[in-house]
């Protein structure tokens, strides 16, 4: 599984691109209104071989939301890209991964299908179908 970023649960997406570009971070992607999940979505970058997905909840139910009340700004989860999805996901529920979001369509990749698995000594994993 190949890392494709890590997910970063903000207010405000603005603030904290502000701030990030303190570390050297740009913004690489446009502002992306994913409907499914209730975010907003903007992907920063520093030069180096990760991406960061600033996540910010405009609805009130999204699960963003529960995190930034439990957690605030917070890292909150990794996206790795799989061949198969399907495949990937049954494996992990044989090794005691629970299934958050079962296969969706995704607008920021194309609607290519993304999936969240929790285990709670790994946290939240997102997976990317290449
Ligand atoms: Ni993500």
């Amino acid at each position: 599984m190949k890392l494709h970023h890590y997910g970063f649960a903000t207010k405000s997406i603005e603030k904290s691109l502000r701030e990030f570009e303190k570390l050297g971070y740009k913004a690489v992607s446009e502002q992306i209104h994913d409907p499914v999940q209730g975010v907003n979505l903007l992907f920063i970058n520093n030069g180096s071989d990760h991406l960061i997905e600033l996540v910010s909840p405009v609805e009130e139910e999204s699960p963003v939301t529960k995190i930034l009340g439990k957690n605030g700004s917070s890292l909150y989860h990794i996206c790795y890209e799989v061949a198969h999805l399907d495949n990937a996901i049954a494996d992990l529920k044989s090794k005691r991964f629970i299934v958050v979001l079962p296969p969706t369509p995704a607008i920021a990749f194309q609607n290519r299908n993304i999936s969240f698995l929790y285990n709670p000594s790994t946290g939240l994993i997102e997976l990317l179908e290449k």
